[in-house]
């Protein structure tokens, strides 16, 4: 992926509280990892259904007038990461297979570190 950039300048849109909620989510995302990633260890693949499906739900939680201000390449890499969560339960559910959830699990990973890459928040007015 190319390195880029971009300025999500959420201050000037929607407020410092549309930051802090992004940042809150981004936090919960590393513990849903953990958890996954500690239920993968244990072979507990009912575990790591259930905490997978949990983190494929937290899209429903951001307010979709906030979701709707980000740009196109932020929004589709946040909705591939939430369809990987959503694939490793899935596959989980129907066959355990955890060579499969090992390579969904890096390709969700892919994403967090895609688009930390990609993005950074800044605080002021939207650069011209
Ligand atoms: C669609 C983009 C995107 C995806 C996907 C994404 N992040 Fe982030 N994340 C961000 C941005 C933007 C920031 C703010 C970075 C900055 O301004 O320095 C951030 C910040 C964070 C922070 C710091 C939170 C704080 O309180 O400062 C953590 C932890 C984090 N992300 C974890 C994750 C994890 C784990 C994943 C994958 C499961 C993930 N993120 C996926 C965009 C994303």
């Amino acid at each position: 992926m190319k390195r880029q950039s971009f300025i999500l300048s959420l201050l000037c849109l929607s407020g410092v509280s549309a930051l802090l909620e992004i940042l809150y989510e981004m936090r919960a995302f590393l513990h849903g990892l953990h958890n996954v990633h500690v239920a993968m260890g244990r072979k507990d693949m009912k575990a790591v259904a259930l905490e997978a499906g949990e983190l494929g739900k937290t899209l429903d939680r951001i307010p979709a007038q906030l979701l709707d201000r980000m740009p196109q390449p932020f929004t589709e890499m946040r909705v591939a990461m939430y369809e990987t969560f959503k694939y490793i339960a899935r596959d989980v559910e129907g066959k355990a297979d955890p060579a499969l959830t090992h390579q969904r699990f890096a390709e969700a990973l892919s994403y967090c570190s895609g688009c930390h890459d990609t993005y950074r928040f800044q605080i002021g007015k939207v650069p011209r």
